[in-house]
């Protein structure tokens, strides 16, 4: 397995373009199969998950073309089982039900393990599939629905941790194809599912409300191929300005839209620094202070979870007393045990850990865990004296096209050595 080496204490100035959302094109690649046409979906991230995606859809039968950040999808012909030891090893293949139910009124895919970040449940996905009147089986590790005829329903997706992401997609692309009106309370308003309302719509589909926590979707009886650019990823634009927070004296992220950075940008320039943004750019500049912070991971709007490991890293050195609370995933600091190694003083306590920044951290090996956990490690190396070698790389290359190139571009020093 590769790991990457981060020799600290370089500084980092510069720009970087930032890639099309992996969140955003995993359900958008998954909604091709509600069509025989061909889709064309532009600005898809070179990535591991978008890999395993694709391969998926292969197998399912989808003709899949790839140049550069461009995809051509065809789903003429299409079994609806997807393979087990793929979508095992990735949780966001759940994403492919929806579309499965909506085109052939039946689909089986393996239940998604659980995860480093807590209990991956998909109740509220399989909820909203029987309210539009499917069947669902739990056996052999394997889940199973089936509606021979699917109505429009009134469904709520609210959980005691906000709303689900995947799972307001998923019912999205199986209620396009329904018969009448479904209607989504308490669901999630993340930019993601936006992006998708948005390709469905360009494939036809009649939908109002995408963005609030009401989603109104009348049924149409096929849809049609089409071409979509995916919204670029706010995550690793957040990731970079977090990287700047740490160890920049200029960092830009461009080919950005300012507006889905509001949550992070805000938090940033309560931290003490200060935030220009100027069209599809936004640049961090230190500030005259740097500000310990209380930080409450939430749903969209709010500051998003998967900014929350990164914000412990730049929190790790910031004097005084910083409180980080996730309340979508209580369970997903999974990085502070390793940031402890390098010297972090964090103490967990339930869903929140309590920081006490230090002025110095200190390179040491640490262990890559989930996805945003290890590009914290690698931010946290940035400022750290000597060198920090993160392992597990392949966790970081899941979600982050090439962010040690990237990094290295702004002056970082990071090597990746091939195991
Ligand atoms: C999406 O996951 C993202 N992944 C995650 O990003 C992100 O952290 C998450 O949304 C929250 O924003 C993709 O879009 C591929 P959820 P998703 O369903 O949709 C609970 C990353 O780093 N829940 O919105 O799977 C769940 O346990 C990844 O890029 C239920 O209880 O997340 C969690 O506490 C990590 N029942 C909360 O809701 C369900 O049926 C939010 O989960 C579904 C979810």
């Amino acid at each position: 397995m590769d790991k990457i080496l981060v020799h600290g204490g370089r500084r980092l100035r510069g720009s970087v373009k930032i890639s099309g959302s992996k969140n955003s094109a995993l359900p958008i690649l998954a909604a091709t199969l509600l069509t025989k046409e061909p889709c064309t979906i532009s600005r898809v991230p070179d990535l591991s998950d978008i890999h395993y995606m694709l391969t998926i859809l292969s197998e399912l039968g989808c003709e899949v073309e790839r140049a550069s950040g461009t995809v051509q999808i065809r789903a003429e012909k299409i079994l609806t089982h997807a393979p087990y030891d793929i979508v095992r090893k990735m949780r966001a293949s759940v994403c492919i039900l929806g579309p499965l139910l909506g085109r052939e009124h039946e689909a089986t895919v393996s239940l998604p393990g659980g995860c480093v970040i807590g209990d991956r449940p998909i109740d509220l996905h399989l909820r909203g599939f029987e309210a539009l009147g499917a069947a669902v089986k739990v056996s052999g590790g394997n889940v199973k629905v089936l509606a021979p005829h699917l109505k429009g329903a009134r469904i709520s997706l609210r959980s005691n941790f906000g709303s689900t992401v995947l799972g307001t997609g998923n019912v999205m692309m199986a209620a396009v194809l329904a018969e009448g009106v479904t209607v989504i309370d308490g669901a999630a308003e993340e930019p993601e599912v936006v992006d998708l309302a948005n390709f469905l719509i360009a494939m036809g589909a009649k939908i109002e409300g995408a963005g609030t926590r009401s989603i109104t979707i009348e049924g149409v009886k096929e849809l049609h191929g089409a071409e979509h650019e995916v919204i670029p990823d706010r995550i690793e634009a957040g990731t970079f300005l977090a990287a700047g927070a740490i160890s920049g004296d200029e960092v830009t992220v461009s080919r950005v839209i300012p507006a889905h950075l509001e949550s992070v940008t805000g938090l940033l320039s309560k931290a003490g620094f200060e935030i220009l943004s100027n069209g599809s750019q936004v640049t961090i500049r230190p500030g005259s202070k740097r500000v310990a912070l209380k930080i409450d991971a939430v749903p969209y709007p709010g500051f998003p979870t998967d900014m929350q490991a990164q914000m412990c890293a730049l929190m790790a050195t910031t004097e005084g007393i910083s409180v980080v609370s996730d309340h979508v995933f209580p369970h997903r600091f999974m990085h502070v045990a390793e940031m402890k190694r390098m010297g972090a003083d964090i103490e967990l306590q339930g869903g929140t850990a309590v920081i006490k920044g230090v002025s110095q951290l200190g390179g040491a090996p640490v262990m890559a865990s989930d996805l945003r956990a290890s590009a914290a490690l690698v931010l946290a190396g940035l400022q750290a004296d000597g060198i920090t070698e993160v392992n597990r790389v392949y966790h970081i290359d899941r979600g982050y096209e090439s962010i040690d190139e990237k990094l290295n571009e702004l002056g970082a020093e990071i090597e990746r050595v091939k195991a």
